[in-house]
């Protein structure tokens, strides 16, 4: 990563509660940039690039002050946190109580006035920056459920803008969004955007509805349909556009990686390192409740304990990164799937041959590739999630037509990734038994699935995502 010169006003700036990289302290006092976690980074980074564009966001650390970085072609503004912002903005509001109450209230979430206060004061300087860096007339993209009051006060501060909204969460049915009691103020800040995106047009249709309920504001009447069709709500004499922009991956960049010697032989490796089982099955999550990792532990308890499958036949693989570790029910669950981890090892493992691989950490992205490359089946199962771009990863690695996807009808890739082995994930029954077909599956119809998969995901990658919303906005998607 490269100091540069003077940051100028971009055109073009995208403001995120994170930067794509995350400030670490080493333990000898000396510090490094590492790639951000999240589906959020992986889908906006190449396209920022390919812009030279500006991103506003925090650099991962509490109580630091870092200058303006160039990181080749686009300049990172970080955003100070201080300590107790850390835990009021991101842990508590935005973690403990947005999050869950997004998620279909998965985990209860907790209603504290001092977050909120918080929330308000952390997206007031968020919105700050935007202004700042933003040049006359320039396009801003604001993201995800930590800023859903940046649009309106950035619109106060810059009327010139053009301003655009993305949530990367699921948007929740109206009763479970009512429970919020600031709700009117958070569909007042989104209200300051030109267009608010969601994943799925149901996200679209409850927040309209919403508009009105709440805001008073007269929606549109028609079906919003996907990357089509926008609702509109009249705000005054704005016309604020609402739609449904599914995201994605960068696919074709991936396709190729997959497909390198390096990458393949990296893959061979791994399976050779497992004592080439007949099976490898995969998850792959930021360590979170609604990635339902229990879910896929317990079915693999099951198929053990009924001996559908056994260590020397099946290698089950998590990897699983560390996330919001502070936060009482990461913790907790943190803690059960370890447990459950360990007892399943306990239980079935042999010398050479544990049940359930569990790696803690990140892993890069040649090595990530390299796993999805290796594994013969795909587990997916959570219990809601706005998309999940794992398992688009995970096709885009698939050129072989190899492997089996198993995926929760309650991510949001379901709408697109209907080839898939779709699992309820509350039917422990269902999961066991479509992980079961999955480890069978024949080959002539494990490829015919995985080509449709291929021609979904290759076909509408992040490039097309980011085109299909800038140009709902208005903006053009290339300048
Ligand atoms: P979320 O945004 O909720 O974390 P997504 O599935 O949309 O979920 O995106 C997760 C992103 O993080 C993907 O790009 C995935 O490759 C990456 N990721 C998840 N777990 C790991 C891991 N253990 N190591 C490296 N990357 C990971
Ligand atoms: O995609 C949802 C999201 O919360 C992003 O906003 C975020 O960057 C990512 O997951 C990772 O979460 P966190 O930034 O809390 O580590």
């Amino acid at each position: 990563m490269t100091k540069g010169n003077e940051p100028t006003k971009a055109d073009f700036v995208v403001v995120a509660n994170r930067l794509p990289v995350d400030l670490e302290r080493m333990e000898d006092g000396t510090q490094r940039w590492k790639h951000s976690p999240g589906g959020l980074v992986t889908a906006l980074e190449p396209f920022l690039r390919a812009r030279h564009g500006a991103w506003v966001g925090w650099p991962g650390v509490a109580d630091v002050e870092v200058d303006p970085f160039a990181d080749g072609d686009m300049w990172l503004h970080p955003v100070r946190l201080s300590a107790a912002e850390f835990r009021e903005y991101y842990e508590g509001f935005s973690n403990a109580t947005l999050w869950p109450l997004y998620h279909d209230v998965v985990v209860p979430p907790v209603f504290d006035r001092s977050w909120w206060d918080t929330y308000q004061r952390v997206n007031q300087r968020f919105a700050e920056a935007a202004a700042e860096v933003s040049a006359e007339g320039a396009t801003v993209w604001i993201q995800d459920y930590q800023l859903q009051l940046v649009p309106a006060m950035l619109r106060e501060l810059r009327p010139d803008l053009r301003i655009g909204f993305f949530l990367h969460i699921p948007f929740p049915p109206v009763e479970l969004f009512m429970q919020l009691p600031w709700r009117t103020e958070i569909v007042r800040g989104l209200l300051g955007a030109d267009l608010v995106g969601f994943h799925r047009p149901g996200g679209a249709q409850n927040f309209m509805w919403l508009a009105r309920r709440l805001a008073g504001f007269e929606p549109s009447r028609a079906q919003v349909g996907v990357r089509s069709r926008p609702g509109v709500v009249q705000v005054g004499d704005r016309a604020v556009r609402v739609g449904a922009f599914p995201i994605s991956i960068a696919s074709g960049e991936l396709d190729q990686l997959a497909r390198t010697k390096e990458v393949q032989q990296r893959a061979k490796a791994i399976r050779a390192e497992l004592g080439n089982p007949r099976r490898i099955m995969l998850g792959v999550d930021r360590l979170d409740y609604t990635k339902g990792i229990d879910v896929r532990l317990n079915a693999m308890y099951e198929l053990l304990s009924e001996g559908h499958a056994t260590v020397e036949d099946v290698a089950m693989i998590q990897v699983a990164t560390p996330s919001r570790e502070r936060v009482e029910h990461y913790k907790q669950m943190r803690e059960d799937i370890e447990r459950k981890v360990g007892s399943i090892n306990g239980e079935f493992g042999r010398v050479g041959h544990p049940a359930v691989h569990y790696l803690h950490t990140s892993v890069d992205r040649k090595d990530l590739i390299a796993f999805y490359c290796a594994a013969d089946v795909m587990i997916v199962t959570p219990v809601r999630d706005g998309m999940n771009l794992v398992c688009k990863e995970y096709v885009a690695c698939r050129g072989d037509l190899g492997g089996s996807l198993v995926l929760s009808e309650f991510a949001g890739a379901a709408a697109e990734l209907t080839s898939a082995l779709l699992v309820n994930p509350h039917d422990l029954d269902g999961v066991k038994d479509t992980m079961l077909a999955a480890l069978n599956l024949d080959q002539a119809e494990g490829r015919r699935r995985m080509r449709a998969l291929r021609r979904q995901v290759l076909t509408h990658d992040v490039d097309r995502w980011a085109r299909s919303f800038l140009e709902a906005l208005g903006a053009s998607p290339t300048s």
